[in-house]
C-alpha cells in the first residue's frame, strides 16, 4: 500500500503536503474558495508565491490535468506553479514540460513523507534558496551621455518581463533617473498587456537590507566615478559598460574605455565586465575595423573577466528613435510599434546574455 492512500481524505493529503512546504521555509496560505479550479493553497517565500496544486487520485496524473492547471495559470496570471501528486506523473506528462524546459513550474510525488521532484525548474530547497541573494550590477562609463541611465532602466525592465524581482538605485548625484521615473519605473508589456513596476531608489534612500532574495539591483553610476557608492561598486558582481564606438565618446585609442576599467578594478577585481555597444547602428568596413582594434586594446588587457560583446554575433543596443525620446513619462520604451520594438528585443537579449554569462538564477 502506498503512502498516499492512508490519508483519509484530500484534505488531510492536502495539509500533510501544505506542511512539507512549511519545512521548505514556506508559508502557506491555503484557498477557501474549494469549488473553484486552480490551486490548493499559495507557498509564499519573500518575492516568491507558488500556487500549489496537489491531487490525491487513484492515476497517475497525465498531460491533460498538467495542461489544464498551467492554462488556469496563465489566465490568472500565476507567475510559479506545482503539482503535487500522490501517484507520480504518467511519463509523457514528465516529458512534456521537461522537452519544454519550462520555467517557473514544478511537478513532485510524495515518497515516504518527503516530496520527490519529478521536475523541478527551479530549486525550492530550503539550503539552496538561503545562498541566494541580490545579484548587483552597475553600469557605468567615465563618461556622460553614453547611454548609463537609459541603459539602466530598460536593463531593469527587461529582467522584470523575464520575471525578475528587480530594483534600481540612481547612484548619480545629478538624479537624471530618479526625476524621470519617479520611485515606480513602469514596464508595459505588451505580451500580457499589463505593466510591471520596477522600484527606483535614490542613492541617499537606499539601504541594502531593504533588498528581498533573489532580486536583481542595478546601479545607475554617475560618470565622475568618486561621486558614486564605493560600498555598492564593490558589492557590485557585474559591470555594464554603455559606449559607442565614436572617438569623441571614447577616445581615439578607447582611452575612456581603459579608464573605466582601471577605475572599476581599482575597487574590485572579481566582477564580471562587460561592454556593450549602445547607439549601435550597421557599421561600414571602416567602423567594423575599428571595433576590431578596440577589441584588440581591451583583450590586450589580459582581465579574462573583462569582455567587449560582439554587437553582430550577440548582442547590441541599436540606436532607436523611442530611447533618443525616452524620457517624457516614465514608462519604458518597450511598446511595440507595428509589432515590432527593437529596444524592447534588444534588451531582452543583453538579458539572455548576462543570464548565460553569470552566476544569476
Ligand atoms: N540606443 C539609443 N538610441 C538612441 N538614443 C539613445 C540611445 N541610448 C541613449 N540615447 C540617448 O542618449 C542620451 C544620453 O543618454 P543617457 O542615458 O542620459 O546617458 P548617460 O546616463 O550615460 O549620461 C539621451 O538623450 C538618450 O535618449
Ligand atoms: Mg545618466
Amino acid at each position: 500500500m502506498s503512502i498516499a492512500q492512508t490519508f483519509e481524505s484530500a484534505f488531510d493529503f492536502e495539509k500533510f503536503i501544505a506542511v512539507r512546504f512549511d519545512d521548505l521555509g514556506f508559508s502557506v496560505k491555503v484557498n477557501n474558495k474549494q469549488n473553484e479550479p486552480g490551486y490548493d493553497f499559495l507557498a509564499i517565500k519573500g518575492q516568491r508565491i507558488i500556487a500549489v496544486q496537489v491531487k490525491n487520485y487513484k492515476n497517475k496524473v497525465s498531460i491533460k490535468q498538467v495542461t489544464k492547471f498551467r492554462d488556469y495559470m496563465d489566465r490568472s496570471n500565476i507567475k510559479e506553479g506545482a503539482i503535487i501528486s500522490s501517484k507520480g506523473f504518467s511519463v509523457p506528462a514528465i516529458a512534456s514540460i521537461a522537452a519544454e524546459k519550462v520555467k517557473n513550474f514544478h511537478m513532485g510525488h510524495l515518497c515516504e513523507n518527503k516530496i520527490t521532484w519529478d521536475y523541478l525548474s527551479q530549486s525550492i530547497n530550503k539550503k539552496a534558496a538561503k545562498q541566494k541573494s541580490s545579484h548587483y550590477i552597475s553600469v557605468f562609463t567615465a563618461k556622460g551621455g553614453v547611454g548609463k541611465t537609459v541603459v539602466s532602466a530598460h536593463l531593469a525592465g527587461a529582467f522584470a518581463i523575464s520575471g525578475y524581482k528587480v530594483s534600481m538605485v540612481d547612484g548619480d548625484p545629478e538624479e537624471n533617473l530618479f526625476r524621470l521615473t519617479g520611485e515606480n519605473a513602469s514596464v508595459p508589456n505588451s505580451r500580457t498587456g499589463q505593466s510591471n513596476r520596477v522600484k527606483v531608489s535614490k542613492i541617499s534612500d537606499w539601504d541594502a537590507t531593504m533588498l528581498d532574495e533573489e532580486s536583481i539591483t542595478i546601479f545607475d553610476c554617475s560618470p565622475s566615478f568618486e561621486r558614486n557608492s564605493l560600498n555598492l561598486l564593490k558589492k557590485t558582481e557585474s559591470f555594464i559598460i554603455p559606449t559607442s564606438l565614436s572617438p569623441l565618446e571614447i577616445g581615439n585609442k578607447a582611452e575612456v574605455l581603459l579608464k573605466t576599467i582601471d577605475k572599476i578594478r581599482g575597487c574590485n577585481t572579481t566582477a564580471s565586465i562587460f561592454i556593450i555597444l549602445n547607439k549601435y547602428y550597421i557599421p561600414n568596413r571602416k567602423e567594423q575595423q575599428r571595433y576590431y582594434d578596440i577589441k584588440t586594446i581591451i583583450s590586450g588587457l589580459g582581465d579574462y573577466k573583462c569582455l567587449m560583446i560582439d554587437p553582430e554575433k550577440k548582442v547590441s543596443i541599436r540606436e532607436s528613435k523611442l530611447l533618443r525620446n525616452w524620457g517624457t513619462e516614465s514608462d519604458l520604451a518597450f511598446k511595440t510599434v507595428a509589432g515590432r520594438c527593437y529596444p524592447r528585443d534588444d534588451f531582452l537579449r543583453l538579458t539572455e546574455y548576462l543570464m548565460e554569462h553569470l552566476n544569476i538564477s
